[in-house]
């Protein structure tokens, strides 16, 4: 996510703070809509922590430890932040709390808890050397007849110079290992398990390659740790024979 993109992204939660506040003269509208009653005990709401990375940010090759730092630090900590903000609202919602209000923090519960859900997964799956293993080689050979990493950099990079994510998925659903393309936070598929991820906003990249989106895609691949999307590839399995069963 670009500076500006973050910056409306504040202003969108920031303004929706403000005309809350406006409309109850004052006080959150929230609060004055949704003011509970005094023998409603109040709702437990999440509390999501940072997690930390688990590689050296010094030792990725051709990503910056300045970037992928920053990365962490402010993209990735930013939505971790707010959806705490968010669960805190949504706890004081009750049955007289206006739709277009509940709508709104709704909207962003989805919207945060997919970013740190993806963003967790990107960096999980980077720090390593880049080889592929055997077997999540063989399974994805099988998959997209030999043409799986040359479709997966295509569809990345039409999402160069925006947002979204790519990501390969093992399709819960029908049982398939396939790309997915996601232009925003909230667009993802249904019912699967997310094996390998790379963030296409622009944050991902800019600060070391400016637009040449290409040469980050490059550098993606350099560093996959493939024993990682392995061992969710191996949950995945897991996970659909009991589906199954
Ligand atoms: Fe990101």
């Amino acid at each position: 996510m670009s500076m500006s993109r973050r910056d409306a992204l504040k202003g969108i939660v920031t303004g929706s703070a403000a005309i809350l506040a406006a409309a109850a003269g004052g006080s959150s509208l929230l609060a004055q809509a949704g003011d509970a009653p005094k023998t409603e005990p109040p709702r437990p709401s999440a509390k999501y922590e940072v997690k930390p990375l688990r590689f050296d940010p010094a030792k990725l090759s051709g990503i910056s430890e300045k970037l992928i730092v920053s990365h962490h630090d402010n993209n990735y900590a930013a939505a971790v932040k707010n959806l705490n903000a968010t669960e805190a609202q949504l706890a004081q919602v009750n049955k007289d709390t206006p739709g277009f209000v509940v709508g709104g923090i709704k909207m962003h519960e989805l919207m945060y808890s997919n970013s740190i859900i993806l963003h967790e997964h990107y960096f999980d799956n980077l720090g390593g050397n880049g080889k592929i293993t055997p077997k999540v080689e063989k399974a994805l050979s099988e998959a997209f007849a030999g043409s799986w990493e040359q479709q997966f950099r295509q569809a990345g990079a039409s999402l160069g110079g925006g947002s979204g994510w790519m990501i390969l998925y093992y399709n819960l659903h029908s049982g398939q290992l396939r790309n997915y393309w996601s232009n925003n936070h909230t667009l993802a598929l249904g019912f699967g398990v997310p094996l390998l991820v790379m963030d296409m906003y622009e944050h991902a990249y800019q600060m070391d390659y400016g637009a040449a989106h290409a040469k980050y895609i490059d550098a993606f691949f350099t560093n996959v740790n493939w024993e990682e999307v392995e061992k969710r590839y191996d949950k995945a399995l897991a996970l659909a024979k009991a589906l199954k069963g």
